[in-house]
């Protein structure tokens, strides 16, 4: 589905990215792990279009894309999860839905029927549907961030790129998140996920891609990951699951 060939990418004279290579699987859901500054992040921009490689190739569905816009990454199927970003908070949920609906080409739209009904069954899918006619800006950080994933999943996306999803969520709603995405992989959706939380992604994630300074530092299944010495030494000493 994707796939990074060796990309590297240099701003000024920091080198961000080095030699970067590896591809995730139609349906598969691909942690994405790594101290702070290892390069995940801008990772993620590369994938999406809003930062090109110094080297390197992306291509999604076999194609390369490395050239194309953004824009053009996301109508080809790519989406990218924002922190808080975009919601809009004097809207009620219900509108901020429809407004990602009503975004979308003509023809999905008349394809998709009734808009309201979709935007009811987006939210019942994230736990929202009673705060439907709520204004966005009265939820907590947490709902917020469900309602933006919510949001993103009824584009008719293909790939998500969710950036620490549960960054200052509680628990509750951390279980919700893990939930969302794999309904997601029910449907075939692929996902790549960054995120501290190894509880997490060890319970979401087939693979796991642990990040360094920039490169690959080592990939596996999660427990492989988990229990592996490279990775402790990563963090350090640091208790990695915390
Ligand atoms: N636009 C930029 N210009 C210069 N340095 C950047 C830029 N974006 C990120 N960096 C640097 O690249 C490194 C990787 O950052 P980032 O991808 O945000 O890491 P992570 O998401 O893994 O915490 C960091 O050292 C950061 O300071
Ligand atoms: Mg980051």
């Amino acid at each position: 589905m994707l796939s990074l060939s060796h990309i590297s990418l240099t701003i000024g004279e920091h080198r961000i990215l080095s030699d970067v290579s590896c591809s995730v699987d139609k349906g598969e859901i691909v942690g994405l792990i790594g101290p702070n500054g290892s390069g995940k992040t801008t990772l993620f921009n590369v994938i999406s279009g809003f930062l090109a490689p110094t080297h390197g190739t992306v291509h999604l569905r076999g194609l390369d894309i490395t050239c194309s816009s953004s824009s053009r990454r996301a109508q080809m199927g790519i989406g990218r999860v924002f922190q808080n970003f975009g919601i809009f908070r004097e809207m009620t949920l219900e509108e901020n839905v429809l407004v990602a609906l009503e975004a979308l080409p003509k023809a999905d739209r008349t394809q998709r029927g009734n808009l309201r009904k979709i935007a009811g069954e987006t939210l019942e899918m994230v736990g929202l549907q009673s705060h439907a006619k709520q204004k966005a800006g009265s939820l907590s950080g947490g709902q917020m961030r469900l309602l933006e994933i919510a949001r993103t999943l009824m584009s008719g996306k293909e790939v998500f790129l969710l950036d620490e999803p549960t960054a200052g969520v509680s628990p509750k709603l951390t279980q919700q998140v893990a939930d969302l995405i794999l309904q997601l992989k029910k449907q075939g959706k692929t996902i790549l996920v960054v995120e501290h939380d190894l509880p997490f992604i060890s319970h979401v994630c087939d693979r796991v891609i642990v990040m360094d300074v920039g490169r690959v530092a080592l990939t596996g299944k999660p427990d492989e990951v988990k229990k592996s010495k490279e990775l402790r030494e990563l963090y350090f000493g640091a208790d990695p699951t915390t």
